[in-house]
């Protein structure tokens, strides 16, 4: 079972155990972690799942892309090379280990 590690502003963390299939934002909300939202459900229209991606981890998940990029820039805190849409992250097993730091803020 792939391992997903949320890190808070703070620089406390939390592992969690996700499943294959599954979006990263769904991984997060389903685990009550805290500052990931996903008021939109995962439908790329809210931006309240913005997540950034550690920076050992951006060449495996991939980088913004199309929609995706655009939505990022109605973050609420600033976005930068590495913030990705947690909805748009799926899990599988090339994400074990990974590390995904939480904004400050979402709204
Ligand atoms: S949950 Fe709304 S854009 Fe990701």
């Amino acid at each position: 079972m792939p391992r997903i590690v949320f890190v808070q502003p703070d620089g406390s963390s939390q592992e969690i155990d996700a499943l294959a299939g599954d979006s990263v934002m769904s991984t997060a909300t389903s685990n009550l972690v805290p500052g990931i939202i996903g008021d939109c459900g995962g439908g790329l229209s809210c931006a309240t799942c913005h997540v950034y991606v550690a920076k050992d981890w951006i060449d495996v998940v991939g980088r913004r892309e199309g929609d995706e990029d655009e939505m990022l820039e109605m973050t609420s805190e600033e976005s930068n090379e590495c913030s990705r849409l947690s909805c748009q992250i799926l899990v599988d097993a090339s994400v074990d280990g990974l590390v995904l730091n939480v904004p400050a803020s979402q709204e």
